[in-house]
């Protein structure tokens, strides 16, 4: 363990150890979104699925890969989600990645008729005052109290801190318990982002683009459970499985890039990284050091919307009030005006770029001008550029409502500002690259 890190363990609240075996099977069968369909209606309803990708045994195998089969609070075996690997499971040019952001989650429409049918297939079958429906019911009541509030103009950006604001304000801080009077109102502005890779994990210390994660991380992690969990007991109860769940996160590591690196330009690169990028990004290799710095918005001049978001009131507050930041294992969340300048480990992978996903390639990140102001992708996982590092993609028209284009004039997809690599001349910014691809 890192001398620093031993610091912090000594001085603050902190996230408990956890297993990363234990963690890489709660991940794929646990229950930590609280309620879900009964086994035999989902089955009924959603034939098994052939593709399995999480690698899973028995009846679970056929089930979606953001979805899990586990057994609720009550003994019943139920089918819900979106858990965690909805969103932090992708595919990049064929392959499955583990803990790579889903690039393509879409939020343009929000279709709740699977869980209406549902909830219809389950009141025949078993009746209201059944435990299969009180093993339901929670999803349904989260989901349509959510499902308003998550809409994106485009595919492409993930709305995970939306459903968790829209859940919160459903909720009582103190006891976790559902109320229909809202607890504070919720603001229209979405709170939208790209999904960072899991691999960020082992060097962080505080999470999410802004900073606002302290202390226990694994009491801010299950957020997702606010939508169908029970109450706070059901929520903190969950929370040793979450440390497993992080332990399992930060143990993975980033893929390499698949194709040759020319060694002498990115030798070149990595004095320019140096001179330009390092006191941000930190250095790499076996003595790496990462200074987790947090960029005022004024300075780094990216879209401002979604750190703002957490700056007005309502959910910060009611967060800082609730009952995960109480006690020996609280968790702190802390939001700042700025953004986090994140490791760049396995970055090749991880486009689109910036908080918001507005930038498709690290070729354009690096040429603050070249970027364009709307881009449409094919969503196809294979249509991927090793040499600009990005998906590949076509200018389009800015204001079309086309649900395939990143349209970076709506509020919060704007796509300027990190303008650091514009003092690159193009040979420079080419041995950059290079170097970013050996990390
Ligand atoms: C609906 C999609 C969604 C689900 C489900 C989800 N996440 Fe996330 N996760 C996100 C998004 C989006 C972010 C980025 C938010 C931010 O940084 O402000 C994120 C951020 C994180 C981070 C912080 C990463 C960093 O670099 O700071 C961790 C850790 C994490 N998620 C773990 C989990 C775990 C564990 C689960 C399951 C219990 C989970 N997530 C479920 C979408 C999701
Ligand atoms: C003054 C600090 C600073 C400097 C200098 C800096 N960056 Fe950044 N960088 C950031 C911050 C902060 C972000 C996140 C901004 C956001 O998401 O809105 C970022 C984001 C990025 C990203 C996107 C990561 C992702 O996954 O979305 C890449 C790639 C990157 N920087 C590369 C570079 C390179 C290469 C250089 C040097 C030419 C550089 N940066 C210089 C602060 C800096």
């Amino acid at each position: 363990m890192r001398p620093l890190v031993m610091l912090l363990v000594a001085c603050g609240p902190t996230t408990p150890e956890g297993d990363p075996a234990v963690g890489w099977d709660t991940l794929r069968y646990g229950d930590y979104i609280g309620a879900g369909v009964p086994k035999d209606v989902w089955f009924d309803l959603v034939p098994p699925t052939t593709s399995n990708i999480l690698d899973r045994e028995g009846d679970a195998a056929g089930v979606p890969s953001s979805f899990n089969l586990f057994t609720a609070p009550n003994g019943i075996d139920v089918v819900g989600g979106v858990t965690c690997a909805g969103c932090h499971v992708a595919q990049l040019r064929g392959e499955i990645i583990i803990g790579l952001g889903n690039h393509r989650s879409d939020y343009t429409e929000v279709d709740l008729s699977t869980f209406e049918i549902a909830g219809l297939a389950v009141e025949n079958r078993y009746g209201e005052d059944s435990a299969e429906y009180d093993a339901f019911f929670p999803l349904l009541r989260g989901a349509e109290a959510i499902s308003d509030h998550i809409v994106t103009p485009f595919i492409g950006v993930n709305t995970a801190f939306s459903m968790e604001r829209a859940a919160a304000a459903n909720r009582d801080p103190q006891t976790g318990a559902w109320q229909d009077e809202l607890a504070f109102p919720i603001p229209d502005t979405i709170l939208a982002s790209d999904v960072p890779p899991w691999w960020h994990l082992k060097k962080k210390t505080r999470l999410y683009y802004t900073g606002a994660g302290r202390g226990n991380h694994a009491r801010l992690v299950s957020q997702v459970g606010l939508v169908a969990i029970e109450d706070a007991e059901h929520y903190l109860a969950i929370e040793e499985s979450m440390a497993d769940l992080l332990a399992f996160a930060a143990s993975i590591e980033p893929p390499v890039f698949p194709a040759d690196i020319d060694s002498t330009l990115a030798d070149q690169g990595a004095a320019l990284f140096t001179e330009h990028c390092e006191e941000c990004h930190g250095t790499y290799g076996d003595d790496w050091t990462y200074p987790e710095r947090i960029e005022p918005l004024e300075d780094i001049g990216t879209d401002p919307t979604y750190a703002l978001g957490f700056l007005e009131g309502g959910f910060t507050p009611w967060l800082q009030e609730s009952f995960l930041a109480q006690g020996k294992g609280r968790a702190i969340f802390q939001p700042e005006r700025g953004y986090v300048a994140p490791p760049l480990d396995g970055v090749w992978a991880t486009a689109p770029y910036l908080h918001n996903g507005s930038v498709p390639d690290v070729e354009t990140l690096l040429s603050s001008t070249d970027r364009p102001t709307a881009w449409r992708r094919t969503f196809n996982s294979n249509d991927y550029d090793l040499t600009t590092m990005g998906w590949q993609w076509t200018p389009d028209e800015a204001g079309s409502g086309d649900v395939e284009v990143y349209d970076t004039t709506i509020t919060g997809f704007g796509n300027g500002g990190h303008t650091y690599g514009d003092v690159l001349s193009d040979s420079e910014r080419a041995a950059v690259m290079e170097y970013l691809k050996t990390l």
